[in-house]
């Protein structure tokens, strides 16, 4: 490598690590409204748990991830946007069982895609890569979501418990994204 070469990729490295460590605390403030956002949508979508009980799984969420492991704030975006992203894939199948108010579901897969676009420009921009193993446990939980719904025919009670769920990753997922600041 030339020594140009060499000053040319520090400047980008810096370059890189300025942008995002001027936007890290603004990027929180967005991500924890919007999982505000995404929590009171669901919220909203009415559901008995009554007589669900036999239904219930442990989808075995990663440890890390309940743990709130502390990651590298690129990390924190990859997990963020992973969530987000199976997240929106869930909810766009079979919820006809379910009864809930479409105006809302189409709100909340409204505001995933938009962090996730918006999370997915700030990768570009940094040129992130990650080959990490938590991006492969989380693939493989929401796979076992995936699978459960398909194996209860999506029924009411499997929506509900799969809900209930997806609330608490948020709730893990806010205690994450808090490790953007500082
Ligand atoms: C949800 O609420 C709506 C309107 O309030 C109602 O028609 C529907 O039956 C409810 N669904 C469930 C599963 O409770
Ligand atoms: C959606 O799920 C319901 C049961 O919850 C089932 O009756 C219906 O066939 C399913 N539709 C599709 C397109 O899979
Ligand atoms: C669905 O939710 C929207 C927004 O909260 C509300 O305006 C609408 O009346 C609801 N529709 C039904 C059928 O409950
Ligand atoms: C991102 O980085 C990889 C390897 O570090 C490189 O091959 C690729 O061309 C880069 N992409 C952009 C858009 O800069």
């Amino acid at each position: 490598m030339t020594s140009r070469c060499i000053l040319q990729t520090a400047l980008l490295v810096y370059f890189c690590t300025t942008v995002l460590a001027m936007n890290y605390d603004l990027l929180q403030f967005q991500l924890s409204s919007s999982s505000v956002e995404c929590q009171e949508l669901l919220l909203q979508l009415n559901g008995t748990s009554k007589g669900c009980l036999k239904d219930r799984m442990n989808f075995k969420i990663p440890e890390e991830i309940k743990k709130s492991q502390q990651f590298q704030k690129e990390d924190i975006i990859w997990i963020t946007l992973e969530m987000f992203g199976k997240t929106s894939d869930i909810f766009r199948r079979n919820l006809s069982s379910t009864g809930w108010n479409e105006t809302i579901v189409e709100d909340l897969l409204a505001t995933l895609h938009r962090q996730k676009e918006h999370l997915e420009g700030i990768m570009e921009e940094g040129n992130f890569t990650w080959d990490h193993r938590t991006l492969l446990h989380l693939k493989r939980y929401y796979l076992r979501i995936v699978q459960y719904l398909k194996a209860k025919k999506y029924s009411t009670c499997a929506w509900t418990i799969v809900q209930a769920e997806i609330l608490r990753g948020f709730f893990f997922l806010d205690k994450l994204t808090g490790y953007l600041l500082n």
